[in-house]
């Protein structure tokens, strides 16, 4: 199967690529703009393989889109490429409304031009898989049942809210126009090269270099986590055999507080790594709560009961097994870590992102970190996470 995928160059859409190239005989096409979160070093191992191709697009370009529509001719798409931090969509929230809504329009209506004129066969393959958020649901109280697929959306920020609005659609284009879609809705995906605004990152990076692990508000606001490995083997499962016009919810099974999940990664490295930065004894002394998010969601919490039943899917990884494994591949990563880190004023060079390092953070860790030395459980997680 030729898949097109939005997004490819992003933390999940990347290991999503990894994943069908390594364990498939899929081909990908890669179609993404390269912005914020992208990094193609997650595409290392895959650059130079026959069956992977890249295209710099933006999907709110209709034609330059359907131009890719016509020269790959894909047999599905996978809809990843958004705007995908909530503090973002709080700050700007219009450029969330511009990729995620207006962009997944836009890419509806390449597709449906292009599956108007498929032949009968191909039509029958055909699938525009649409991949969303769990955060589309809103916020549960602590007693409340984990979300199902029937539950109304009430998304709270910008970022959900537009996400809800491109689910809309895609089920739109569907009942209207009879294109042949799938939906997931999954909860926070954590694993290597996600970006470091993202908190399992973010906390792992500033606690290498000593500085304060900022917490919102008291701690307590409770995420279900999924490791992203477990989330692209659901990926796969429902684009070959999830039913046309069906949502699926993708959860972790490991429903956890903030500062829980905060605790989790500072005794990890507290155990992996040897010598502390500044003196300290634990990573928990870093530690700080800072000012809530506006609007912030006390708890989600997804049921993934239906894909588990007619999919036979589950996560495989636990939360401690993925952290330990994640925290590995940072710490064996360190200096792909602190690149990431955006400075606002590389922001408008966005086609360059990927190649960008913040020199002066490395140049300022550096010291510190070649002084860093591993206890051996932290040298068995990285070959472990190596093979
Ligand atoms: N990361 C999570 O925990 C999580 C949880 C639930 C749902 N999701 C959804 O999964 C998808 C992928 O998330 P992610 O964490 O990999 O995001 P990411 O920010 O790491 O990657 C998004 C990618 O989309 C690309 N992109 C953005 N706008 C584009 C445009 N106009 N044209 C082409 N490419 C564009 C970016 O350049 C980037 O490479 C998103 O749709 C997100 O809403 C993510």
């Amino acid at each position: 199967m030729k898949i097109l995928i939005t997004g490819g160059a992003g933390f999940i859409g990347s290991a999503l690529i990894r994943y069908f190239i390594n364990n498939s005989n899929h081909q990908v096409i890669n179609v993404d703009r390269l912005s914020i979160g992208s990094c193609l070093d997650a595409l290392n191992d895959v650059i130079n393989d026959t069956r992977y191709f890249f295209e710099q697009v933006d999907i709110c370009d209709y034609e330059s889109t359907r131009v890719i529509f016509e020269k790959h001719k894909p047999d599905a798409v996978m809809h990843l490429a958004a705007e995908s931090h909530v503090d973002r969509s709080i700050e700007g929230p219009l450029s969330f409304v511009k990729v995620n809504v207006l962009g997944t329009a836009n890419l509806l209506e390449v597709a449906r031009a292009y599956y108007n004129k498929l032949p009968e066969l191909k039509k029958n393959i055909f699938r525009f898989h649409h991949i969303s958020t769990d955060e589309v649901y809103g916020d549960l109280g602590s007693h409340d049942l984990a979300f199902t697929e029937h539950n109304a959306y009430e998304p709270s920020s910008p970022y959900s809210a537009s996400k809800a609005s491109s689910d809309h659609l895609v089920r739109s284009w569907h009942r209207t126009f009879g294109l042949p879609v799938l939906i997931t809705n999954c909860s926070n995906n954590y694993g290597m090269y996600q970006n470091s605004e993202k908190l399992i990152p973010c906390m792992i990076k500033n606690a290498l270099l000593g500085k304060p692990l900022p917490i919102y508000g008291d701690g307590l606001q409770i995420r279900d986590w999924l490791f992203v490995d477990d989330h692209v083997r659901a990926l796969q499962l429902v684009l070959e055999s999830g039913r046309i016009g069906e949502t699926y919810n993708i959860g972790g099974n490991s429903e956890l507080k903030n500062i829980d999940v905060v605790n989790t990664l500072c005794f990890t490295l507290d155990r992996l790594v040897n010598k502390k930065p500044r003196n300290i004894n634990s990573f928990r002394e870093l530690i700080t709560f800072v000012t809530d998010r506006l609007g912030h969601d006390r708890r989600y919490a997804v049921n993934s009961d239906k894909i588990k039943n007619e999919l036979q899917w589950q996560p495989l990884e636990t939360f401690e097994g993925g952290v330990e494994k994640t925290v590995a591949w940072y710490l064996a990563n360190m200096k792909w870590l602190l690149a990431s880190d955006i400075d606002e004023s590389e922001l408008s060079l966005s086609t360059q992102v990927d190649v960008k390092c913040n020199h002066a953070v490395i140049d300022a860790a550096l010291p510190y970190l070649d002084n860093v030395s591993f206890t051996s459980d932290a040298e068995k997680s990285v070959v472990q996470n190596n093979k």
